[in-house]
């Protein structure tokens, strides 16, 4: 028996484990360790997300000699939002469409890569790009989602597919682009599309086999089929009508974090489908479990607790935002809580084992809210922001006080850093709403008075403002803050070398004092890190990396200057101290001004039809009243012009990214379209037409 056993080790186990050592050896083990500052073995480094490096090698003392080690071309112009993680000098990091690469971590080798051949057409189902925030590693397993709701695991040695599920009825418009995680050998993913309506859930994976284990529905669905579980009888105490028609919403697109120690995991939900409640939920309610963090039981998916941040959610308040895990003394008692920077401005602290709320301050200006009512958990609403047909004009607006940007926590310090920014908003809702499922689905109604509208523009422009800032969660206030050019930038990391490294909107890649932000370095790297950056060690040298291209939701919204500069390629950047490394000269996508655009001919009753479809279904990748976006449809060449009803209603750009609209629109709704781009184009020239800059 021991002789046999002996050699069925040798012949079967041990060619096993030397691979899973060499390749993508992530264990409970070795995420347990929070002293291992040489690998960054999941998406916050370790369990508690705190995305905090305890090496030193790179300090205060000596960034003024860091430079570009090596870096890798992600090949595309489309905003990158993942964090790579790094294990024994492997560097497996995911790009646009879910792109994967494996990389040498020292040398920025190519290993492997692998192209999942996400269908570009479900990019239409994307609020904010085809992002994808990352990835994760387990026992020499590589686990990526994508857009189309596949989960796959990829051979972390060769990049080839071990095993593939899907996660999502491709009925409704489930999109994958939050990084899996995985907890104790379970793989737990979630979903965007609450803005097109779906019923937002988690569903949880074996890491080795891809075999389903259990799925959580955020939101109730139809009564008449029966309720999964008692949570969902209970959320369903708090809905009204008809709500299961669009999905209901909750979607997890982002944060979930684990806590070992209580074997639970914590999601954050998001925003309601549609967003107005009038047309979602009639009666009103909390509408459980929106813009909520839920803790469930890793093993079954059972809910164990809940706090709603937002009841009634109708301002895009998701709770979706990073959560991490930290023990603080507070009132004299040390408590293991979860802490978050949602959209709605609040920075809460809640007792992690059973969602009592410690404490919520505001980080930003908030005319949302007064304050968190302590005895009741509930925000104490402010009428103003209450908007109804009747439009309010309020700050957070829903691209939120903060929004996905990676946040860290610095022990040492005791602050967490994460990108700040007032962003004012005047919304109402939609008189009429018709719901239609793959579309976007807000029923919001914006300001109709054009001098009332003006103003608002005026004063959303001039209050406008950004910074990074360090805050202390025990005496929730800010210890410092750094001013931003502009909204945009990217997430932030801390080490123990008393640094803070964060992209910037200015396209540099800068390094603050983490004591009192005092900026010591940056490197002009030609676009934004928006993802969050991370830092690992080989062969004694200490790195920092980030993967860098700008895009996504910030870029689709930002108005102003943000998202009119040339935008480069995405890459991958890799600095350590005393490398000297280059970016080739810059490469760039410029919106050329192009010829005269064509005259006005339409009526201005097609014009408005043609805004309003507009601003349904292009304004997400076209820029809300078409300005900037994907592409400024602006600028369209004369060329352009003369295609646009193929591109629109038969997909001939599609593998660009840009669909097929023909089941959604008619030709008469296309041309009602252009009209409104015409009209734009003529209404903007020389007045707020994006100053085009010159390749640098
Ligand atoms: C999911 C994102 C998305 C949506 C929604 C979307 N587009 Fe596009 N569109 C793109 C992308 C990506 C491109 C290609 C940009 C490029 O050339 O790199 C594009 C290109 C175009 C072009 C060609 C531009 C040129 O220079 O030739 C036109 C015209 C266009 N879109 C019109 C529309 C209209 C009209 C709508 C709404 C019915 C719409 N798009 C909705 C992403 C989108």
């Amino acid at each position: 028996m021991k002789i046999f056993h002996v050699i069925f080790c040798f012949l079967f186990y041990l060619p096993v484990a030397l691979l899973a050592q060499t390749f993508g050896n992530v264990t409970h083990e070795r995420l347990m360790d929070e002293s291992d500052g040489k690998n960054w073995l999941s998406w916050g480094r370790t369990y508690k997300e705190q995305r905090f490096s305890p090496l030193t090698q790179i300090n205060e003392d000596n960034v003024d000699s860091l430079g570009l080690a090596w870096y890798f071309d992600l090949d595309t112009f489309r905003g990158v939002e993942g964090t790579p993680i790094v294990v024994d000098g492997v560097m497996y990091l995911t790009s646009a469409w879910t792109m994967t690469y494996a990389l040498d971590a020292k040398t920025g080798e190519l290993l492997w890569e692998y192209d999942p051949q996400t269908p570009r057409e479900w990019g239409r189902y994307a609020c904010c790009g085809p992002v994808s925030r990352g990835l994760a590693v387990w026992e020499g397993v590589v686990i990526i989602g994508t857009l189309d709701g596949r989960l796959i695991g990829l051979d972390a040695a060769t990049g080839e597919e071990i095993w593939v599920a899907q996660t999502t009825d491709k009925e409704w418009p489930y999109t994958i682009t939050g990084a899996p995680r995985v907890f104790n050998g379970t793989v737990i993913v979630g979903n965007g599309g609450a803005d097109f309506g779906v019923r937002g859930m988690v569903t949880a994976w074996d890491a080795h086999t891809g075999a389903f284990k259990w799925r959580f529905y955020t939101v109730p669905g139809n009564p008449a089929d029966g309720f999964e579980n008692d949570a969902m009888r209970m959320a369903a105490e708090t809905w009204t009508g008809e709500w299961w028609t669009l999905g209901g919403g909750g979607t997890v697109w982002d944060s979930i974090v684990y806590d070992p120690d209580l074997n639970l995991v914590y999601i954050g939900t998001g925003n309601g489908s549609p967003l107005a409640v009038e047309f979602r939920s009639p009666g009103g309610g909390d509408n459980l479990f929106l813009a909520s963090i839920v803790a469930l039981d890793l093993d079954t998916g059972d809910y164990v607790w809940h706090y709603q941040e937002v009841p009634g959610e109708k301002w895009d308040y998701t709770a979706t935002q990073p959560m991490m895990l930290a023990e603080l003394e507070l009132y004299g008692e040390m408590r293991k809580v979860i802490m978050q920077a949602p959209k709605n401005g609040f920075f809460y602290v809640l007792d992690r084992a059973t969602g009592e709320l410690l404490s919520a301050r505001e980080f930003v200006p908030n005319t949302w809210a007064s304050h968190i009512d302590m005895l009741t958990g509930r925000p104490v609403i402010n009428p103003d922001a209450d908007f109804g047909t009747e439009s309010a004009f309020f700050t957070p607006g829903p691209g939120g006080g903060h929004n996905w940007e990676p946040m860290s926590y610095s022990p040492l310090t005791g602050l967490v850093y994460f990108t700040v920014q007032e962003d004012w908003i005047s919304l109402s809702v939609a008189r009429e709403f018709t719901p239609k499922k793959f579309r976007s689905n807000p029923a919001w109604g914006f300001e109709t008075d054009p001098a009332k509208r003006a103003e608002y523009n005026r004063l959303m422009i001039e209050r406008r403002e950004a910074w990074l800032t360090a805050w202390d969660p025990v005496r929730q206030r800010e210890a410092w803050r750094v001013p931003h050019s502009d909204v945009g930038s990217g997430g932030a990391l801390a080490t123990a070398g008393n640094i803070v490294v964060q992209g910037s909107i200015d396209r540099d890649f800068v390094i603050y004092r983490a004591t009192d932000g005092e900026k010591l370095w940056s490197m002009p790297i030609q676009t934004v890190a928006l993802a969050g950056p991370i830092s690992y060690e080989v062969d004694g040298e200490q790195y920092i990396a980030v993967n860098a291209g700008w895009g996504g939701g910030r870029a689709i919204v930002a108005r102003a200057s943000g998202n009119n500069f040339p935008i480069s390629p995405a890459r991958t950047l890799v600095f350590k101290l005393g490398a000297t490394g280059q970016l080739p000269p810059m490469e760039t996508l410029t919106q050329q001004m192009p010829e005269q655009p064509p005259p006005v001919t339409a009526s201005e009753d097609e014009i408005q039809a043609g805004a309003r479809l507009f601003n349904e279904t292009c304004a997400r990748c076209h820029g809300q009243d078409a300005v900037g976006g994907q592409k400024d449809l602006r600028f369209l060449s004369a060329d352009s012009h003369r295609n646009f009803n193929t591109v629109v209603l038969e997909g001939t750009l599609v593998e660009k990214g840009m669909a097929a609209f023909d089941d959604i629109l008619s030709t008469s709704d296309v041309n009602a379209i252009h009209a409104y781009v015409i009209a734009r184009a003529n209404e903007s020239w020389g007045v707020d037409m994006p100053p085009v800059e010159e390749d640098e």
